[in-house]
């Protein structure tokens, strides 16, 4: 009765989702791409489902779904800075195969679909900070269009059949297991390029003002999800406080002891120039409470990748 299926499992918020369910005894199914790399799984591989598959492939979505209950949707094909390169395909690709999974979902009677947008762009710039989750959506990427309309349409599949969903409007999670090649993710990138001692590039003057949540904090709200019936349905998940790029810098300096080479390169139209989410709904409602700070939370990446990359 308490079978999940995490799409996008195999990836860096996926494997600590995967985690925490494991240890709230819950059966998780890990459906991630065809010959995907199991490593971020590798010390609970044993103990899960994994399903490899295309996400966009209607018969691999469909077969996966036999005896699920609870369905976490973390695929993503494009990044917010990549997305406007191809907006269609963007579209086709996480769109049209999410509709495609709501209608199945609504078929089987599937207890719950808990979608994981994005604090950072559905937003498009902020009139006031923090951002509350009633502030208007006008996305200024293709990528936070998609996580935009993947919410509305979650807010009418649940109107028209009674699909149960919570959305998390994600800010900027990092930790262990993100990908430091990755466009995204700040901070392991600049800890990356500090460890291997190469030249950090930083797009615009350093002011960008974002919020960053440590990754072990930032999936425990999504577990809770399961078990929360309310009307409230769409959620801010971050730390609640911001920082400027060159304010984040200065931690890593501090903290790694070393100065790392820095290179200011012209700013990037689709950077909103602040993205600081307001917590408290989720606070009031699930008793949320990120644990990890700033500092701690590098300190902790920074020895991990340490391991990783040396
Ligand atoms: N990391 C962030 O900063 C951040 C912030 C806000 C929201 N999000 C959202 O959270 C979700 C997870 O992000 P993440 O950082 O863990 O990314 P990730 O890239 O580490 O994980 C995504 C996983 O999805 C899999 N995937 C992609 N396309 C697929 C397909 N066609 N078929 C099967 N699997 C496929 C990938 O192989 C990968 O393992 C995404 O939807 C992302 O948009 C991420």
């Amino acid at each position: 009765m308490n079978n999940c299926i995490i799409f996008g499992g195999g990836g860096f918020i996926g494997s600590h989702l995967t985690e925490e369910l494991l240890k709230r005894n819950y059966n998780v199914t890990v459906f991630d791409k065809i010959n995907f790399s199991k490593d971020n799984l590798r010390s609970f591989k044993d103990k899960i489902k994994i399903i490899e598959g295309d996400f966009n492939n209607e018969y691999d979505l469909l077969n996966s779904l036999d005896g699920i209950d609870y369905v976490f949707h973390l695929v993503s094909s494009t990044l917010p800075a990549s997305s406007n390169d191809n907006p269609v395909y963007d579209v086709e690709s996480n769109l049209v195969s999410t509709l495609r999974l709501l209608q199945d979902v609504v078929k089987r009677k599937i207890k719950k679909v808990i979608f994981v947008s994005s604090g950072g762009t559905v937003y498009g710039i902020p009139k006031s900070t923090p951002i509350k989750e009633e502030h208007p959506r006008h996305p200024i990427c293709s990528y936070g269009i998609t996580k935009k309309t993947i919410e509305d349409y979650l807010y009418m599949f649940n109107f028209l059949y009674g699909l149960d969903y919570t959305i998390f409007r994600l800010a900027n999670p990092y930790g262990e297991r993100q990908n430091p090649l990755y466009a995204q993710g700040v901070i392991p990138v600049f800890l990356k390029k500090i460890i291997l001692n190469e030249e950090i590039v930083i797009w615009g003057d350093g002011s960008v003002r974002r919020d960053y949540i440590y990754i072990k904090d930032a999936i425990l709200p999504l577990v809770n999800s399961l078990e929360y019936k309310s009307d409230n349905k769409v959620f801010n998940l971050g730390s609640g406080t911001g920082y400027s790029v060159n304010e984040l810098l200065d931690k890593i300096k501090r903290i790694t002891g070393i100065d790392a080479k820095v290179r200011y390169v012209e700013g990037r139209k689709l950077d909103v120039p602040v993205s600081i989410l307001d917590i408290s709904l989720l606070k009031k409602e699930m008793n949320y409470l990120p644990k990890i700070d700033i500092e701690t939370g590098i300190e902790i990446t920074y020895k991990y990748l340490k391991e990783v990359l040396t």
